[in-house]
């Protein structure tokens, strides 16, 4: 059933990966979708390509989430666009490991202000419409490494706990206004993030987990769907493990 159809969703980072299969998923289930990224051909290439197979509205923004400015035009085209802004999926985010004896400040601030101020400035300013709207619905793609810590990535794990804490404090100031904020953690997911692992490592990895499997970005995917889902309406403050039992 597409019981997403009427709804509007603007989704981060959507010209690949999980974002991409994000979009994918809502559009499937009957979405428009406003797609931002910072690589300008890609976001274009992903709206048309979604918009032809689903016979959805889509559009294709380019921007950097880490800019309040840009993610304020991210909004207000969508919300031009589409007439209003019913979702947001805060999943545009990068990596720059390294243990921290060798991490430099720069790598350190680069993956804060993308991973958590990126959802900080989109969430503030989608909240200016949906609480007009008096609902909506946030769900931002944190990771079990801000649940659990990584060696190699203290940038990383650090804006994702944030996240963690972003969420659960959205969820509570945004509640009286009917809009759900919500997080998924991903464990180890098949995409370009996943795919620099070197292979040792990457059968390490997999060793770990009880499902003994990576996951694909469907597996978020579909998770997404249900916390945009009427299904989830009591649901806020929370985080969805979508980890093959990695951390459980
Ligand atoms: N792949 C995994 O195993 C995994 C696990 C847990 C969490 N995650 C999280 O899921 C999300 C998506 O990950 P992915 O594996 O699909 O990554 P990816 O690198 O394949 O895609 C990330 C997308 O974000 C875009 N992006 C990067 N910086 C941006 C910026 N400043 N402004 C706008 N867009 C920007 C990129 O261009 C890219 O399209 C990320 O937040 C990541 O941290 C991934």
């Amino acid at each position: 059933m597409k019981y997403l159809q009427a709804k509007t969703a603007l989704i981060t980072g959507a010209q690949k990966g999980i974002g991409y299969a994000i979009a994918e998923k809502l559009a499937s289930l009957g979405a428009d979708i406003f797609l931002t990224d910072i690589n300008p051909e890609g976001i274009k290439k992903a709206a048309e390509t979604l918009s032809a197979k689903y016979q959805v509205k889509a559009e294709g923004f380019a921007h950097d989430v880490s800019k309040e400015l840009d993610c304020e035009n991210a909004v207000s085209s969508a919300v031009q666009i589409f007439g209003k802004i019913d979702i947001l999926v805060n999943n545009a985010g990068i990596t720059r490991d390294n243990l921290v004896l060798r991490m430099k400040e720069k790598d350190f601030d680069d993956v804060i202000a993308v991973n958590l101020k990126g959802p900080f400035f989109m969430s503030k300013s989608a909240f200016k419409h949906m609480s007009r709207q008096r609902s909506g619905r946030i769900v931002n793609i944190s990771s079990v490494v801000g649940q659990c810590g990584q060696a190699g990535q203290a940038n990383y794990s650090s804006s994702k706990a944030g996240l963690i804490g972003l969420t659960k404090s959205l969820a509570r100031e945004f509640s009286k206004r009917n809009v759900n904020v919500n997080a998924v953690a991903p464990g180890f997911i098949e995409t370009d993030m996943t795919a620099a692992l070197e292979e040792k490592t990457r059968q390490a990895i997999i060793s770990q987990i009880p499902l003994e499997r990576l996951g694909k970005p469907e597996d978020v995917a579909n998770a997404v769907a249900f916390l945009c889902s009427e299904e989830s309406s009591y649901i806020t403050g929370q985080i969805i493990a979508v980890n093959g039992g990695i951390y459980i």
